[in-house]
């Protein structure tokens, strides 16, 4: 018997099947693509029961999963709306469960998460198949288990290791899982036949455990410092307290009234910014890597890489990480030793905080081959340069590429903000040139602008989506405009921080309001993190184009004049000590902010962190809202996505599009047409947003 054996079966619901095996029943999820547990899933589970239970000939009962898992959990898609609250509940489903005298195995594979474990957790028994992981994950998404998992785990595998599964919201394989007592038994063979086998033989039991039953002891456990351990930073570390509670609420309450706790506070959660926030990034990370445009995604094996500095470093780690072999190529053999160095020093790094074994650090570096020729890099199927930021140097390369790399290779820039069409437009294959837009540190962050050219091919697209997709990026499809769509919404949010600052607003206040909102660094610190030099070159490459009209802050180019680049040379908007990344007010700083105000006619005021957040906020609103009127990016999500995974934007409040979403649309736009009444022109609505209001529409 397998899983998808067509045993005679019927139909209790859309997604629920049932079908007798001797004498047991087993009734099948069956809602692709994971079984999810939405209104019909858990009435045909409810009445396949109470068939079962009626039945004389039937004295066991199985729950199976059709498809690739027994249960991914909740309908996600369902929440906030009547279905996700439609009677029965899973509470209801399991109260059946534990009511039943026949006695009920839950038949995992693939996985049993959320739900579909506090559907486990609800029976008799849980018989796994090996290599099946079980895990409360709702803390991901912002919330706490809300169908009993908080009240039955630590009743089945103790109080500390309960907790730790909900909080980290991190699964456990059968093995595990075994060694732990959250499963009775684990499958080597077929499952349906071991948990069929396993429900018979206990089929004469006068009784059969039941979770909610079993004694709860919480002896020595500090739910007070479980509460104060978690990172306050953390994306979801309201979920995370309220996981606490629930779990404290189980060690104090009789069964019922805990599962009334828990489910006061899931819904708190459900109905709060925060959940609604990182259930938005859910779906929206699945859905940035789906493109229009209908390319077939080809093969790519070799990878080579021009420049071995910062970025180049870190993008062959990122391909050797993932298996692939690299060939990273530099001018000189001393910036090439530099470079390997660097990412020999970085591995040994990772080892010593125990994530990788001396034989892992060996194995990745083996994968990437130093080179001093660039016919090394003839055979690469893709090819990602990361010299110099400079249109003439990137020409040249591409030039050389053209003529090196076979046909057929993808030709990749890193650059953040050059015109990829002119980059394109030196080789006799635009079709195969594209923009690959990692973040640094190039290993660790997991955006990825996939930068399309006018000429890119949807194939040479496709490609570049999966290849990111395998090692481990989130890639977002963006067109070609200055500083695509992350560092081009950063001039806005960058301008609105220097007005501040000659306005009356101090660095570390502009910062400190900006962390205390949630991203992971103030706008200055960040500017100083980067390299003021950079965005200086920038601000100079388009002074030609600045309308003269407009109100100009001169205070980072003041701060530039002086040679003070930020952390690397120990001067930015703050001042470093040597060997620390500590920002420290400096009076140089004051005065020269003091002066550009002067100079602008500016009389300098006490600035609120409201109006701090505000105006640095609806800049990337506004802007965003462009890019997507634009088509620079594909959809408002995949902006979100860029700010989350590559600018530190807390994912709390799901990126800049869904936080104006949160603010409400028509509001956004009404305090957008107040700032520009006071500030002007910079401050003039984008026309999507605009529309949308017109339209009465709530989300971009
Ligand atoms: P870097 O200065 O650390 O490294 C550039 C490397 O390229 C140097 O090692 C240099 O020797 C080498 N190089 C220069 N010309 C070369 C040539 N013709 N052939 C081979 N190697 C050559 O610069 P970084 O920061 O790694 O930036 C590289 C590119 O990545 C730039 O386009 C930059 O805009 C972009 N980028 C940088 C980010 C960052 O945070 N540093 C973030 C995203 C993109």
């Amino acid at each position: 018997m397998s899983l998808t054996a067509t045993s005679p079966s019927r139909d209790l619901s859309d997604t629920v099947r049932y079908a007798l095996h001797g004498r047991a029943a087993v009734i099948f999820l069956d809602n692709p693509p994971v079984n999810g547990l939405g209104d019909t899933v858990r009435r045909g589970v409810h009445e396949g029961l109470a068939l079962a239970r009626a039945d004389a000939g039937v004295d066991a009962i199985v729950i199976a999963g059709a498809g690739k898992a027994f249960c991914g959990g909740a309908d996600i898609r369902q929440f906030n709306t009547p279905a996700a609250t439609a009677r029965p509940m899973l509470r209801d489903v399991i109260a059946a469960i534990e009511a039943s005298g026949k006695p009920v195995v839950a038949a995992i594979h693939g996985f049993a998460l959320g739900g579909g474990l506090e559907l486990a957790l609800g029976c008799h028994y849980r018989v796994a198949q090996a290599g099946a992981r079980l895990g409360l994950p709702e803390v991901n998404l912002g919330l706490v288990p809300g169908g009993g998992g908080t009240q039955r785990l630590p009743r089945l595998i103790g109080v500390l290791p309960a907790l730790e599964m909900i909080q980290s919201g991190k699964p456990l394989d059968a093995a595990a899982a075994l060694a732990a007592g959250l499963v009775d038994a684990v499958a080597e063979g077929d499952l349906l036949d071991a948990a069929l086998s396993y429900a018979l033989e206990r089929a004469h039991l006068a009784s059969h455990p039941v979770a909610s039953r079993r004694a709860l002891s919480a002896d020595g456990v500090d739910f007070s410092a479980a509460r104060a351990r978690v990172n306050p930073k953390a994306r979801n570390a309201i979920a995370q307290r309220a996981a606490v509670d629930c779990v404290e609420a189980a060690t104090r309450l009789p069964i019922e009234a805990g599962l009334d706790e828990e489910r006061r506070l899931f819904d708190a959660l459900v109905e709060g910014d925060a959940s609604k926030a990182l259930r938005h990034l859910f779906f929206a990370e699945k859905e940035a890597p789906r493109v229009s445009g209908g390319g077939r995604a080809g093969e790519v094996g070799r990878v080579g890489i021009l420049g071995a500095g910062t970025m180049g470093g870190g993008i062959a780690m990122a391909f050797s990480n993932a298996g692939y072999s690299v060939t990273l190529y530099e001018r000189d053999q001393a910036a090439l030793d530099r470079g390997m160095a660097l990412i020999r020093k970085n591995y040994e790094i990772t080892a010593a905080k125990g994530k990788l074994d001396a034989a892992g650090v060996e194995a990745r570096l083996a994968r990437i081959a130093p080179s001093l020729d660039l016919q090394d890099l003839a055979p690469a199927d893709l090819v990602i340069e990361a010299v110099f930021e400079d249109m003439a140097v990137k020409q040249a390369v591409f030039r050389q590429l053209d003529a090196v790399c076979k046909p057929g290779a993808i030709l990749a820039t890193n650059t953040s903000r050059l015109n990829i069409d002119e980059i394109a437009a030196c080789t006799a294959r635009p079709e195969a040139v594209i923009g690959l837009h990692f973040f640094s540190p190039a290993n660790v962050m997991k955006l990825l602008e996939v930068v399309r050219g006018a000429r890119t091919g949807a194939d040479v697209i496709a490609t570049c989506m999966a290849v990111a997709q395998k090692i481990g990026k989130i890639p977002v499809l963006v067109g070609v405009c200055e500083g695509f769509v992350g560092n081009r919404m950063l001039t806005g949010y960058w301008r609105e921080a220097g007005f501040l600052l000659e306005e009356g607003a101090s660095p570390q206040q502009i910062d400190g309001a900006l962390t205390r909102f949630g991203m992971a660094m103030g706008p200055l610190a960040m500017a100083d993190l980067a390299g003021m030099d950079i965005n200086w070159a920038t601000r100079k490459r388009l002074a030609p184009t600045r309308p003269a009209h407009l109100r100009y802050s001169k205070v980072a180019d003041r701060i530039c004049e002086l040679g003070r680049f930020g952390q690397k040379t120990q001067a930015g908007y703050y001042r470093y000590e040597p060997g620390s990344r500590q920002p420290l007010p400096d009076p140089v700083v004051d005065g020269i902010i003091e002066e550009c105000a002067r100079e602008a006619g500016i009389v300098r005021r006490p600035v609120s962190d409201e109006e701090i957040v505000e105006r640095c906020m609806l800049a990337l609103v506004n802007e965003g809202a462009r890019i997507i009127e634009e088509g620079i990016a594909q959809r408002a999500s995949d902006v979100d996505v860029v700010y989350v995974h590559g600018y530190g934007f807390p994912g709390a409040r799901g990126g800049p599009m869904f936080y104006a979403q949160t603010l409400g649309l028509a509001a956004t736009l009404e305090k957008i047409r107040a700032l520009q009444r006071v500030h002007g022109g910079h401050w003039a609505p984008a026309a999507l947003l605009e529309h949308r209001v017109e339209e009465g529409a709530t989300v971009f």
